[in-house]
């Protein structure tokens, strides 16, 4: 996708083109080649537009649908971040009679949320109705009461399911993996970041079985860290390459899915906040130098590329795509 404006600018960076798994990625270094990370995408905002809302959505998408159906719909740690932008950004894209179910710990913030969303266009003029669940996603309850919410709202006007599994945490990364010998303490971690996500996700398929006219759409926010190995960084790269390879496994299993592992990029949000203080030295470093120096996308840049994947819908089921390769 080629940067939009006048001219060509000049481009601070080195380019280096590498062929692997998947599409063609392109890793951004800085120009003197200290950093030869691939989190280190330097100058974002120079080669990608900036998308920030449905419309550009919808623009970006112009040869698929206008909207996403009469949904029902569930976003995992809508409370901030790009769970936050992800609610506010599909509203826009659902059709009246749509319900939109938000999760996270935090109730307050959902309140606010859902009330920011009820005075706007989709709530005021498209009837959307937005239900909260305020919940733990580690605990076996938390995972129930999403669950019973699907059961709850199933029916057959219902044109389009959507499951947008993003809640996720980052875990301690002051350590390296082998300081990991407290099986509890790992068993939590993969509780809510992987055992929950395939719950929740089998108990809404349930819910929604398959049926015609009804369409299915699982989304993993999923990360370079699913294919790549960071240094202290054991828990996140081991959760996120289980809960890709979990959908990859659902999509071989239903045909009829559609799953989508999108790769946000790096956004500033909290979790980024934490990965700052990495404990392996150069990762620490090339995620610190990304904050410093502005590279960081907002979550609203990287969610109206994941609308526009949905909206189009012409990816391959299961694919791993990367907001840089979009
Ligand atoms: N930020 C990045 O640079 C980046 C890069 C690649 C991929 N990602 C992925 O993008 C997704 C969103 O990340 P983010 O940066 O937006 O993270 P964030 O700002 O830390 O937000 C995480 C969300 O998850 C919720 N959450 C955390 N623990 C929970 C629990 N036990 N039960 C229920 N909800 C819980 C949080 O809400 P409460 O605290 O209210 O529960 C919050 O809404 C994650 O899957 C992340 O791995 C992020």
């Amino acid at each position: 996708m080629r940067r939009q404006g006048a001219g060509p600018r000049r481009c601070r960076t080195r380019v280096a083109v590498r062929r692997g798994m998947g599409p063609r990625r392109v890793l951004l270094s800085r120009c003197d080649g200290s950093c030869a990370d691939p989190l280190m995408r330097a100058s974002v905002r120079e080669h990608f537009p900036r998308v920030m809302e449905p419309n550009d959505a919808r623009r970006l998408a112009a040869s698929g649908p206008a909207d996403l159906g009469r949904s029902f719909c569930i976003v995992t740690g809508a409370s901030k971040g790009l769970g936050r932008s992800i609610a506010r950004q599909v509203a826009a894209l659902l059709r009246p009679q749509s319900t939109l179910v938000l999760v996270a710990r935090s109730g307050d913030k959902l309140k606010e949320l859902q009330a920011e969303l009820a005075a706007s266009g989709a709530g005021e003029a498209g009837g959307l109705v937005v239900r909260l669940v305020a919940a733990d996603l580690g605990a076996k309850d938390g995972v129930e009461r999403v669950v019973r919410e699907a059961r709850e709202a199933s029916s057959a006007d219902i044109e389009h399911l959507m499951l947008f599994n993003n809640a996720a945490s980052l875990g301690d990364v002051s350590r390296y993996a082998q300081s990991f010998t407290d099986m509890d303490e790992v068993d939590s971690y993969l509780s809510f970041n992987v055992s929950s996500a395939l719950s929740l996700t089998a108990g809404v398929l349930q819910a929604f079985p398959r049926r015609r006219g009804l369409q299915r759409t699982l989304v993993n926010i999923s990360s370079l860290c699913a294919l790549q190995p960071f240094p202290s960084w054991s828990l996140y790269c081991t959760g996120k390459a289980a809960r890709t390879m979990m959908f990859r496994v659902l999509a071989e299993e239903e045909p009829d899915l559609r799953v989508l592992n999108y790769v946000p990029g790096p956004m500033d949000t909290d979790m980024q906040v934490q990965a700052r203080s990495t404990l392996d030295p150069k990762l620490r470093k090339a995620v610190c130098d990304m904050w410093s120096q502005g590279q960081l996308l907002t979550c609203e840049e990287s969610c109206s590329k994941l609308m526009m994947l949905l909206l189009k819908d012409d990816y391959q089921s299961a694919a791993h795509m990367d907001y840089f390769d979009l």
